[in-house]
């Protein structure tokens, strides 16, 4: 600092360094956290294959019971967390998805699942204080949601933490999906002018689940049934409501994440019909179809949506469209109604062979989008060397 209080050039050089320093080291950790995160979710995928009985070497005595961590919170939570790093773009706030990405690792490499749910919970943590930040910089009704979905993750991480096993809490993580992909789809679509009318429809809908999910514990009865009418109610705004009803009519990629939304939230109200018809009568069939319904019904049908405009987000690559995608939109939803009919009807085998199916469909969605990606970083190289060699020859 120069004498009279102006920055001299070198002090704002230095500063300019750090800076660049500062981002050079969070566009490292992003590709690293990234990693991690898709690392746990090839874990979960083979934990959920020794779980529905297939006959596969376990890698690690732990991977079994870490199928549901792994797939809530060290993939999903981790994708979370530095999704909303990048949104609010300060450094510090990658704190929270490095510990989930750390936390995640833990539970792969199976060093003791206390000491990945001990850094998961740190980090959900974070969340809930990065969504401090970012209520502060914008209260909206999307943005306060989706903080209510960090806050049911951490009430959730802090029971598996204290010992209390997943099917006596899973509700909250639950939660934590449920409200933060409402409210992104609030944030990204951009639906109808939000008046009075169906805006306390919508309040009204996630009030009633956020009681249900509160009174789950001391009375599971009850409140996952209330959870439930809660899940269907909002499934059945998000299809009176979301843009996707029209832009189904469209071409191409615009049609092909409404034809994903519209899927899922056609998954969310039947996990919702099947909360409230089965409450706390958490049979294996029972337990897989409340839990599958939702977290893949719907949660991965909003992620098959949201990739193409995440990913960009989150890893700087676009992703460009092919119809291809609608492979593995259309395998997880036949596989998905397998699993589920025959979780209704009783059968094993159908069970097996459902989830079976489920995995191939992510992993042809993995595959697929990775190819989309190398694609349009070629696209974009070629562009560079077209117009240098044009640019030579003239
Ligand atoms: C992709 C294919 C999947 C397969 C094959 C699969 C398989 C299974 C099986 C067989 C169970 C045991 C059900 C029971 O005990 O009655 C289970 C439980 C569970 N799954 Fe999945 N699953 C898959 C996807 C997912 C996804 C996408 C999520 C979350 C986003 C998830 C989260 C859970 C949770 C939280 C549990 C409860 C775990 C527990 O009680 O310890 N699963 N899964």
């Amino acid at each position: 600092m120069s004498r009279t209080g102006t920055p001299s050039a070198s002090a704002s050089d230095t500063a300019g360094e750090t800076l660049s320093a500062a981002r050079l080291k969070v566009g490292y950790i992003r590709p690293l956290v990234l990693l991690l995160s898709i690392a746990a979710l090839l874990a979960a995928l083979w934990a959920g294959l020794l779980r529905l009985g297939w006959d596969l070497p376990a890698l690690q005595p732990e991977l079994y019971s870490a199928h549901g961590p792994l797939m809530v919170c060290g993939f999903l939570g981790t994708l979370i967390s530095i999704e909303r790093s990048v949104a609010l773009g300060k450094g510090w706030s990658y704190t929270s998805p490095i510990l989930c990405g750390v936390g995640a690792f833990a539970l792969i490499a199976g060093v003791g699942s206390s000491i990945g749910a001990a850094l998961i919970t740190l980090g959900s943590l974070g969340l809930v204080v990065n969504f401090g930040a970012i209520i502060r910089r914008q209260a909206a009704l999307f943005t306060v949601t989706m903080a209510l979905g960090a806050v049911a993750w951490l009430v959730g991480n802090c029971l598996w933490l204290a010992g209390i096993p997943v099917i006596r809490m899973f509700f909250w993580w639950t939660g934590f999906l449920v409200l933060t992909i409402v409210g992104e789809r609030l944030e990204l679509s951009r639906l109808t002018g939000l008046g009075d009318g169906n805006r306390l429809p919508f309040i009204g809908s996630t009030g009633l689940f956020l009681i249900g999910l509160a009174i789950a514990l001391p009375v599971p009865a009850l409140g996952l049934r209330m959870a439930g009418l809660g899940m269907l109610a909002m499934a059945l705004w998000l299809l009176r409501y979301d843009l996707a009803r029209r832009t189904v009519r469209q071409k191409t990629l615009t049609r092909y994440i409404a034809v994903n939304l519209l899927a899922g939230y056609f998954w969310l109200g039947v996990g919702g019909l099947g909360w409230l018809w089965f409450g706390d009568n958490l049979t294996t069939f029972h337990y897989d179809l409340m839990l599958h319904t939702v977290f893949l019904g719907f949660v991965f049908s909003m992620i098959f949506a949201h990739a193409p405009i995440i990913f960009p987000s989150v890893t700087g690559r676009a992703v460009s469209y092919s119809p291809v995608f609608y492979l593995h939109s259309v395998l997880l939803h036949l596989s998905l109604l397998l699993r589920a009919a025959s979780d209704l009807s009783g059968s094993y085998t159908g069970y097996r062979w459902g989830g079976l199916l489920n995995v191939i469909a992510i992993l042809l969605f993995v595959i697929s989008t990775g190819r989309a990606i190398a694609r349009e970083a070629a696209r974009s190289r070629g562009f560079t060397l077209g117009t240098v060699v044009h640019g030579v020859s003239r």
